[in-house]
């Protein structure tokens, strides 16, 4: 791996008191940006958090992201959140497609590529996040699965010529938030495939793969060992500053 990012996903998880905590403990840990070299850490918070994070850490290190946002730009969508308001707090990148969002939210593949071509519009970072679940992964179909998640995304791709990074998170469903974690075997064959996708996009250099599902301190240096991967996507270990700074320095 050559640069490696971190992203922390927080989530329902914190309340406005923890966030202040987690700042409170980064602040106070004045050297980590000198240590941190080639890695960049990055955290997408709840939309309620997102301008304070920007008040107190947007001079900072850390890429700030958004967890979702409308597929719409602007107008009567109740309960929504516009890119052009997530603009106004300065978010570096926007995660797209996660299960959860796809599980209970019924977010259709065509619904998620318009939240993706939004974002390439506003030069917004997306986290595009794809997976199969168990029983797709025992039937043998992971690859069919995530064609089939990827397939209008490649169409966008295979027409853009912006610049902007475009981070494809492979999130098995059956590894988020249970502690297991695919085999090697697995994670090769998944990125192998990824990577012969990749070859298909306009600008390939522009397309960053990420792995996410039970990333700790316990699995990353397992995970770290798939070449093609160029970081991380956090959950539940991203929560408490001191274990998101134990992964991202091993
Ligand atoms: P987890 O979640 O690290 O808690 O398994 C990862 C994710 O859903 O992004």
């Amino acid at each position: 791996m050559v640069k490696k990012y971190y992203f922390g996903n927080w989530k329902m998880y914190q309340t406005f008191s923890s966030v202040k905590k987690f700042v409170k403990d980064l602040k106070a840990d004045k050297d980590w940006q000198n240590r941190l070299d080639d890695r960049y850490v990055g955290i997408a918070a709840s939309y309620e958090h997102l301008y304070f994070l920007a008040q107190k850490l947007g001079n900072s290190f850390l890429l700030q992201g958004a967890q979702d946002c409308s597929q719409f730009t602007q107008g009567a969508y109740t309960g929504q959140v516009s890119v052009q308001s997530l603009l106004d707090v300065n978010i570096d990148f926007c995660i797209i497609g996660h299960n959860e969002a796809r599980f209970y939210l019924e977010q259709s593949h065509e619904q998620i590529a318009l939240k993706f071509k939004v974002l390439l519009a506003a030069g917004i970072s997306p986290i595009l996040c794809i997976g199969e679940n168990l029983v797709e992964k025992e039937e043998g179909r992971t690859l069919e699965i995530l064609f089939d998640q990827l397939e209008i995304i490649l169409e966008i791709l295979k027409k853009y010529t912006g610049t902007i990074k475009i981070f494809i998170a492979y999130e098995p469903v059956y590894a988020i938030g249970t502690g297991m974690i695919p085999s090697q075997k697995d994670l090769q064959d998944v990125f192998g495939f990824l990577q012969q996708l990749k070859n298909q996009v306009l600008i390939p250099e522009n397309i960053l793969f990420l792995y996410g599902g039970s990333v700790s301190s316990k699995t990353v240096i397992s995970l770290q060992q798939i070449n093609e991967l160029s970081g991380f996507l956090i959950g539940k270990s991203s929560i408490d500053f001191q274990e998101l700074k134990k992964i991202v320095e091993l």
